[in-house]
């Protein structure tokens, strides 16, 4: 069987962002494991707030696209992302309720059925004591209610995410990154039967 290839992406993706690194610390985890992964940046999607508006006008944007054809060719995806005010970030809302009004073009599959049982590693880093486990638990929701993706039970909310890397962005803590593996292992085990089974 080839390579599993993994989608990365962050809820945030400001310079410096913490669940940019934690992404990183789960990407490599998987690399180490014989994965491809593959970052995408939300937000050179350049996707605008939704607005029914703007869709009647204008169609859905070339951004929802790229988003529809990252996740076509990936076997998993991996996720993480901050909390604001407890909920997940307009950045990852707005990219897939975008996606979901993409329908079904030439061979293309329409958004929703590119994301229906994907399977889904899911991470969450905040300098505050509960790491956006609040929003970690939405997002698992969220993206599992009408977006269909399959998240794997196992999740990793980093708490004093501030202080919690070195110098070389290696998470300081054994604990915290074999939680991270752990999550990292349950997806690709998921991915890899999936794939497996065709
Ligand atoms: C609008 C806003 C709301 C926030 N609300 C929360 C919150 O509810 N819980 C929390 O732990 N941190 C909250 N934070 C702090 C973020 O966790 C912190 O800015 C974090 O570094 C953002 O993730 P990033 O570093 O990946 O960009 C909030 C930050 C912003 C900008």
């Amino acid at each position: 069987m080839s390579a599993l290839r993994l989608l990365a992406l962050s809820g945030s993706e400001r310079a410096g962002s913490l669940n940019r690194r934690l992404l990183e610390v789960a990407a490599t985890a998987a690399r180490s494991r014989g994965a491809q992964v593959d970052h995408l940046d939300l937000r050179s999607l350049a996707l605008p707030l939704y607005d029914g508006d703007l869709e009647k006008v204008s169609g859905v944007p070339e951004g929802a696209r790229r988003l529809r054809d990252a996740l076509r060719a990936a076997d998993g995806m991996l996720l993480a992302a901050p909390e604001y005010n407890g909920f997940p970030t307009p950045l990852l809302i707005n990219s897939f309720d975008w996606l979901s009004r993409l329908q079904a073009e030439g061979d293309a599959p329409a958004g929703l059925a590119g994301t229906t049982g994907k399977p889904l590693g899911l991470f969450s880093a905040s300098p505050g004591p509960m790491g956006g486990l609040r929003s970690l638990n939405l997002t698992r929701q969220y993206l599992s209610m009408t977006i269909a993706m399959m998240p794997v039970p196992q999740q990793f909310a980093l708490s004093r995410a501030g202080e919690a890397f070195d110098d070389s962005g290696a998470l300081k803590d054994a604990k915290q990154q074999a939680a991270v593996e752990a999550v990292v292992a349950a997806l690709l085990r998921v991915a890899g039967a999936l794939k497996a089974a065709g």
